[in-house]
């Protein structure tokens, strides 16, 4: 049973960790399940996603971002997301193609309609079957992504730093993106890890047709 799953949020919403404990708890039902991430989750797409996310690319075109992103979608999509799927794997994908519309697009202010584009050319038209984004208050999720960076050795620092009205843009994006696709689910993200974690479990279970 095939099944094309991807976390959404802002910067801190937490989705890394829930997607972990979604993935232990349908593994405990018996499912196959592949875990991913963008930009990433292969090795050219992650040598990509050092370009990307290293603080010395701050003054990265848009454009050039833009197009990074996209080729490291490629790379994943041939190199993990499609062979899971064809394993009849559920895949869970820590961000996917909305991510590039409410960052690169909401965010940016590049072209809706050329990111769309480039998206369902770099996926050959691949959509998740169920997309949980992850929505939280924009000040609570950077105060935690900024205390995770501080902790991290992996400097991922750049696009948390950038402007609030940025990130404000993101997030309103991925709203609008949630209300004009039905396979979207809007998952409060504000309280602790085990509430946040039943709320998933409730959105996904029943579609997937396992105990919640
Ligand atoms: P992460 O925080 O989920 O690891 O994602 C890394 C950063 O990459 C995050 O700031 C969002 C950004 N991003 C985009 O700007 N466009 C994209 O298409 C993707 C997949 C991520």
């Amino acid at each position: 049973m095939s099944r094309f799953i991807t976390f959404e949020g802002t910067e801190g919403c937490g989705k890394s960790t829930q997607l972990r404990l979604l993935a232990d708890h349908l593994s405990r039902q018996g499912l196959q399940v592949c875990v991913t991430r963008e930009p990433g989750g292969c090795p050219i797409s992650d040598a990509i996603r050092q370009i990307l996310l290293d603080p010395s690319s701050a003054g990265m075109d848009s454009k050039t971002e833009l197009f990074l992103y996209a080729a490291a979608r490629a790379q994943h999509l041939a190199d993990v997301v499609r062979p899971a799927l064809e394993r009849g794997e559920v895949v869970l994908c820590d961000r996917f193609s909305d991510a590039t519309v409410a960052y690169q697009g909401y965010g940016r202010g590049l072209d809706i309609e050329q990111i769309e584009h480039l998206n369902r050319e770099a996926t050959d038209g691949l959509v998740p079957d169920l997309t949980l984004l992850l929505d939280l208050p924009l000040e609570t999720g950077l105060a935690r992504a900024i205390s995770r960076n501080s902790d991290s050795s992996e400097d991922e620092g750049r696009f948390e730093q950038e402007a609030l009205a940025f990130h404000q843009r993101v997030r309103d994006g991925y709203l609008t993106l949630a209300r004009s696709h039905d396979r979207f689910r809007v998952v409060p993200a504000d309280g602790d890890i085990d509430e946040v974690a039943t709320r998933i479990r409730h959105a996904v279970a029943p579609w997937l047709g396992v105990t919640a």
